[in-house]
């Protein structure tokens, strides 16, 4: 029996580990483990209580306002106590948050192994995202095993020196869709039941990167405005995230309009069904560039670059970048030309299968002798 601890913090961290650490519960000589940082603690609860996931250790590390060193201090020290109680035979973390980082670390200084899961990924540009870049490399480095959702993340892994222990499984997130999609789902959310998803075009909006905070942030939420003024009839929903700086941006540019919808942050039910309903999305969002073209959704991202390449070269996701000028032209064109739209418009998977959680189980056994084989590389 080896016992398997996977630590994680924020809302995307938890959508796409859940799954996973049920599939580890499901293990007969896995012992899986939960410890949770909360670096986001209400938009964190919501996603346990979707996935009916009760963490083991929680560290409740959340404040107001947080800064990049007090997450990572805190979660730091906060892991030092747990691991040395727990004593996992290998953490588990995901991605490329303030939490995978201190987890990471935490694990490396008490000996302990480290599954890097969602590993890979790169822009090459260490302040675009910020302080993401760094923290999925530094990540890759203290790691001992690589999940991969693509091809390119586990070359991106091979250019950089890292070999042993990389696997190309897909992205658990795509996992995670299956379970959440339901064509009769009922929101509980009274506006997402009596938007009119087929006479009018609902335009599904994200926006929360640090790297965008102040002028990129104010231009895309001009542009924004200048899309519901101009096109009355779409509607532009936008769960706006809790930070304190999303919020105001959002707030000062874009109330007092008809067409607009500032709602509060969606369970993970509620959003992956609204953008199955959606026309369009409007995102800097990682996981929703993920999500989106398994749904058959267009996506302009709101960033400058991307670490998700695949379905740029699908052809389902844009660059759209941070002027408000080419975000209002390139989102007005996909709302009023339906060549444009049709050919973005098309459901492709380049993130995975479904069956990454299964994959990377496989993987965790058979590093540990639990199991002959490595298992199968996902083709897609
Ligand atoms: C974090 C991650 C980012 C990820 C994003 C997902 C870091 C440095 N950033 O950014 O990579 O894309 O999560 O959403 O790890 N807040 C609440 N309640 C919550 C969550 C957040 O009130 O449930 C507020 C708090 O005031 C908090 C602030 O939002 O201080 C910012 O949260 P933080 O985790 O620092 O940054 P994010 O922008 O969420
Ligand atoms: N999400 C959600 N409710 C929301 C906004 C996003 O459940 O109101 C989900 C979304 O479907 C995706 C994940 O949260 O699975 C993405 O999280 P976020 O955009 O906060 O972080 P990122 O992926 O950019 O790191």
């Amino acid at each position: 029996m080896i016992k398997v601890m996977s630590v994680f913090g924020t809302r995307p961290e938890a959508i796409k580990m859940a799954p996973l650490v049920k599939e580890l519960g499901r293990r007969a000589e896995i012992q899986s483990l939960c410890c949770v940082t909360a670096q986001h603690r209400q938009m964190l609860d919501t996603v346990l209580e979707a996935f009916s996931l009760t963490p083991d250790y929680d560290l409740n590390i959340m404040e107001a306002r947080q800064s990049l060193y007090t997450i990572t201090a805190k979660a730091l020290t906060g892991m030092q106590g747990v691991l040395e109680e727990a004593r996992p035979d290998l953490v588990l973390v995901h991605g490329d948050t303030s939490t995978t980082f201190a987890g990471a670390l935490a694990a490396f200084y008490a000996q302990i192994p480290v599954g890097h899961v969602e590993a890979g990924l790169r822009t090459y540009d260490r302040y675009s995202p910020f302080p993401e870049e760094m923290n999925r490399t530094l990540t890759g480095d203290l790691a001992d095993l690589h999940f991969c959702p693509t091809a390119a993340n586990r070359d991106n892994l091979l250019r950089e020196g890292i070999h042993q222990g990389v696997f190309r499984t897909g992205n658990t997130v795509i996992d995670a869709l299956k379970t959440t999609v339901r064509p009769d789902f009922t929101f509980h959310t009274p506006l997402l039941n009596q938007l009119d998803y087929t006479g009018r075009r609902v335009v599904l909006v994200t926006c929360h990167r640090r790297e965008n905070y102040g002028p990129p942030m104010a231009h895309i939420m001009s542009a924004l405005r200048r899309l519901a003024q101009d096109l009355p009839e779409v509607e532009l929903v936008y769960p706006v995230h809790l930070s304190p700086v999303v919020q105001e941006a959002a707030h000062s540019h874009l109330d007092g309009l008809a067409n607009v919808h500032l709602i509060e942050p969606l369970d993970v039910l509620e959003m992956h069904n609204l953008m199955a309903r959606a026309y369009l999305v409007l995102t800097d969002s990682g996981g929703l560039q993920e999500e989106a073209p398994a749904l058959g959704k267009p996506v302009l991202v709101l960033r400058r670059e991307t670490e998700r390449p695949e379905a740029v070269a699908a052809g389902t996701v844009r660059l759209a970048g941070t002027e408000e000028e080419t975000v209002y032209a390139l989102a007005r064109e996909l709302l009023e030309d339906r060549a444009s739209y049709e050919k973005m418009a098309r459901a492709v998977n380049p993130y995975g299968d479904g069956w990454a959680c299964r994959r990377i189980a496989d993987a965790i056994e058979y590093r540990f002798g639990l199991r002959d084989d490595p298992p199968e590389d996902w083709q897609g």
